[in-house]
C-alpha cells in the first residue's frame, strides 16, 4: 500500500476530495494507495476535524513555535516521514517551504495552485486575473520545484471569468474545478511507469 501525506492549512476542502476519491473501490484497487496522514501548521485548520471523522491520522506542526523556516521544516518532514509517504500532497498549504524541505521529497512533491501557471504565481491569484482582465482563471496542478509556484504542470482547469465576477466567486467555481483535478491527477501520477 502506497501511503499519501497531505497538508493543509485551512478549511481542507482538497484534502477531502482526495480522501473521498481514494476511499472509492476504483481507486485504492487500482492504485494501491490511501491518505495515512494530514498536516497543518494551524490548529484550527478545519480540515482536521474531517480528517479524524474519517479515522486518519493528523498532526500539528504549528510554524510559530519554530525559530526559523529551516527548523519548522525539519519538524515537518519529521513528521511526515513517520508515514513513509510515497507521495507529499500541498492542499491549500500556505507556507513557502526551504529547498531542503523541496529536496527532500524531490519527485514526490505536488501542489494545487488557483491561477493557470505560470502566470500569477503567489496571493490573491483571482483578484489579479479579473484586473488584468483576464477571460480565463483556473487552477494547476504541479510538481513542487525550489522556486515558488512553479515546476512541471501536471494537470489544468480552465473556469471562464464572467462579467462582474467577483474574487469570491471566482474562488468558489475554480475549487469545485480543484476539487476534480487533483485527485485525477494524484492518481495518474501514482500509476506512472
Ligand atoms: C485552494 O484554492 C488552493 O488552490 C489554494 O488554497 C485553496 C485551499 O482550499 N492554494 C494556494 O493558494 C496555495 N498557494 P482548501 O483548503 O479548501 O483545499
Amino acid at each position: 500500500m502506497k501511503n499519501i501525506v497531505i497538508l493543509i492549512s485551512g478549511g481542507g476542502s482538497n484534502m477531502a476530495a482526495i480522501v473521498r476519491a481514494s476511499q472509492r473501490e476504483g481507486w485504492r484497487g487500482a492504485l494501491g494507495a490511501k491518505v495515512t496522514a494530514v498536516i497543518s501548521n494551524r490548529a484550527d485548520a478545519g480540515g482536521l476535524v474531517f480528517a479524524r471523522e474519517q479515522g486518519i491520522a493528523t498532526a500539528v506542526v504549528n510554524h510559530r513555535d519554530f525559530p526559523s523556516r529551516e527548523a519548522f521544516d525539519e519538524a515537518l518532514a519529521a513528521r511526515i516521514d513517520e508515514h513513509r509517504p510515497a507521495l507529499v500532497v500541498l492542499a491549500g498549504f500556505m507556507r513557502i517551504l526551504t529547498p531542503a524541505f523541496v529536496a527532500r521529497y524531490e519527485g514526490r512533491l505536488v501542489n494545487i495552485h488557483p491561477s493557470l501557471l505560470p502566470a500569477f504565481p503567489g496571493l490573491h491569484t483571482h483578484q489579479r486575473a479579473i484586473d488584468a482582465g483576464c477571460r480565463f482563471g483556473g487552477a494547476t496542478v504541479h510538481q513542487v520545484t525550489a522556486e515558488l509556484d512553479h515546476g512541471p504542470i501536471l494537470s489544468q482547469a480552465v473556469v471562464p471569468i464572467l462579467p462582474g465576477d467577483t474574487a469570491d466567486a471566482l474562488a468558489a467555481r475554480v475549487l469545485t474545478q480543484e476539487h476534480l483535478i487533483y485527485p485525477r491527477a494524484i492518481a495518474q501520477l501514482l500509476t506512472a511507469p
